[in-house]
């Protein structure tokens, strides 16, 4: 077949192939792929809380049940107060976000109590989450709390108590970005024709992306 021709059933099989998509889709049934998801299966994947407290389950634990969770799920990378062990993250203790080397802990970074458990719920103990109980988690997230001094040792958490706590960095978070989408204002009438915009200059040829390899020194852009 010549190179010309061959080149015209490219074209042609890919028109096919976006004609035959929508179809595709409305017949996705037909052909079998995915099921509906139950609303058990949902339910096991919309676990996220809110700020308020929404959506936490029932369930509560006090400092002192957290103690014995802390120590077998947790104390082995976070330290036994908290104070992290080896490259694991520290939990408890002062100290500043806005220094050279900020110092984050549950103390200095974390603004809601009810995140907190969202966190530790989705994601701890790493790396096998969702082995703890609610009752469990609100325990080891009451401890936690105790060992940052933002609760005291008789504190029991559960969806009433926790969203109450007063985290110190509530405020510290900028939750609407004060910047425009773009600094360009649209043009909405008199416009500049499209044929007369020319491009008069690109990024390419002027080393723009940094460098992935090599040492750090000349991976900072030329
Ligand atoms: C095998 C080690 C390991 C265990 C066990 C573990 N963690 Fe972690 N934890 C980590 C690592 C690694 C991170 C950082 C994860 C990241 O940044 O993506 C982390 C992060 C955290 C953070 C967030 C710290 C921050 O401020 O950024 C909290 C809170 C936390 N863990 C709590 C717990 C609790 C509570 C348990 C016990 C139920 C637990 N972890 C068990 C390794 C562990």
């Amino acid at each position: 077949m010549a190179a010309r021709s061959m080149s015209n059933w490219v074209k042609f099989a890919a028109l096919l192939s976006v004609l035959a998509a929508p179809a595709m889709a409305k017949n996705a049934a037909q052909f079998g792929v995915g099921t509906t998801p139950t609303q058990e299966q949902i339910a096991g994947w919309a676990i996220g809380i809110r700020p308020d407290g929404q959506g936490l389950p029932d369930g509560h634990g006090s400092v002192k049940d957290g103690d014995e969770v802390y120590a077998n799920t947790c104390a082995a990378c976070h330290g036994t107060f908290g104070e992290g062990a080896g490259r694991y993250p520290r939990l408890a203790g002062e100290g500043k976000l806005t220094g050279d080397r900020p110092e984050q802990t549950i103390q200095t970074y974390w603004p809601y109590a009810t995140t907190l458990f969202d966190y530790i719920d989705r994601a701890m103990p790493f790396p096998t989450p969702h082995v703890l109980t609610p009752d469990q988690v609100y325990a080891v997230t009451a401890y936690v709390l105790n060992l940052n001094g933002l609760v005291g040792d008789d504190f029991v958490a559960d969806k009433e108590t926790l969203p109450k706590v007063q985290m110190p960095n509530r405020d510290g978070f900028i939750w609407k970005d004060p910047r425009p989408d773009t600094y360009d204002t649209a043009c909405m009438s008199d416009c500049v024709s499209p044929d007369a915009i020319k491009i008069t200059s690109t990024a390419e040829g002027k080393s723009l992306t940094p460098k992935t390899t090599g040492p750090l020194d000349t991976a900072m852009p030329q």
